[in-house]
């Protein structure tokens, strides 16, 4: 691998995923674009202005910069297809292809997806028509009560309604007010899960997976768990709600059938796969899928060497 490596994002997520890579001895120069304050000038890791959204660009910038490895941090470029682009044009870029990322990018899909492939989740029904949606609001024998605009809405386009009235408003606010724009035009509607929600996350090369240590995170926005859903406001890892038993049903119920699942479907995942889930009384039930790191899960990291906070002092540590 060359020595230069592009970190692509601009939060804590990407902080330390340039922190860590600038710690191996084969790098020499670790960029973030558009990076942020923290990883502005911090010994080996610098920000660089090249653009993230015109592939072209960046893939020409990658090789007159001698940049062997793109590292893609949020979401919104994995779904606008930016492994594709820099793959295609001999960049070597991590993270999932376009398709791929359609398990966080698309509800809907996701949801159809595990259905097709006996994944735990939540009974549901998808809906481009609002009226439907409240029919079915009304009359599923089962709260429906969790709805969920289907496109990216930045962890926010969840609304966990307290009755039927709530819910039917919900969809009204996502679909005929687009509080989360485009991202409303499909809605999900779900039943409510209780439970802990954990975290848990793995790497893949398309065939096998490899379990990062499982977290949680506090997803609302004021202490005593109240107020909207955020995409997180703080993590620890690991949590103790996970046994060795329990990642191991988890493994092979969910991470290891949605990495065959998509293989076999034509769409190979690779890259970091983030199942958000519920640990309910019947077992443990996926929230949603993400097609990345979490962020803050992954500032949470646990290291048995290392007391290190992050902070950029010679930038290498
Ligand atoms: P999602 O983006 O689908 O993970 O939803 C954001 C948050 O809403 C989750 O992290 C949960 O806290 C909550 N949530 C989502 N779906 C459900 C559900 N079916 N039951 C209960 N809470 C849910
Ligand atoms: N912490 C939630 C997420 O990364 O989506």
């Amino acid at each position: 691998m060359s020595e230069r490596v592009l970190v692509v994002g601009s939060g804590g997520r990407e902080h330390v995923l340039a922190w860590k890579l600038a710690q191996s001895p084969q790098i020499q120069q670790v960029l973030v674009a558009p990076g942020n304050a923290g990883t502005a000038n911090c010994g080996k890791i610098s920000n660089s202005e090249v653009s993230i959204s015109n592939h072209t660009i960046l893939a020409q910038f990658c090789k007159d910069h001698h940049v062997g490895l793109v590292v893609v941090g949020p979401e919104v470029p994995l779904a606008a297809g930016i492994v594709d682009d820099l793959t295609a044009a001999g960049v070597l870029c991590f993270g999932p292809s376009a398709k791929a990322a359609q398990l966080e990018a698309s509800k809907s899909f996701s949801k159809a997806f595990m259905e097709r492939h006996s994944i735990p989740t939540a009974r549901y029904g998808s809906f481009t028509d609002p009226q439907e949606a409240c029919n079915y609001i009304r009359t599923a024998d089962f709260p429906a009560l969790v709805v969920k605009a289907s496109g990216l809405a930045a962890g926010k386009g969840v609304i966990v309604a307290k009755d039927q009235d709530e819910a039917c408003q919900a969809v009204m606010d996502i679909m005929k007010d687009r509080a989360f724009g485009a991202a409303g035009e499909t809605v999900v509607v779900e039943e409510l899960l209780e439970g802990e929600e954990v975290s848990c996350l793995c790497f893949s090369d398309g065939f096998t997976v490899s379990p990062m240590p499982p977290a949680q995170d506090h997803k609302r926005l004021q202490d005593g768990d109240v107020g909207p859903n955020t995409g997180g406001m703080g993590a620890y890892c690991p949590t103790p709600q996970v046994s060795q038993e329990l990642l191991q049903q988890i493994r092979e119920t969910v991470l290891q059938k949605t990495v065959d699942g998509m293989r076999e479907e034509g769409a190979p995942y690779i890259g970091v796969l983030y199942a958000g889930l519920m640990l309910t009384k019947q077992g443990p039930k996926v929230l949603e899928f993400n097609c990345r790191f979490g962020d803050p899960e992954c500032q949470v990291w646990p290291s048995p060497t290392s007391t290190n906070t992050g902070v950029c002092e010679n930038g290498t540590d």
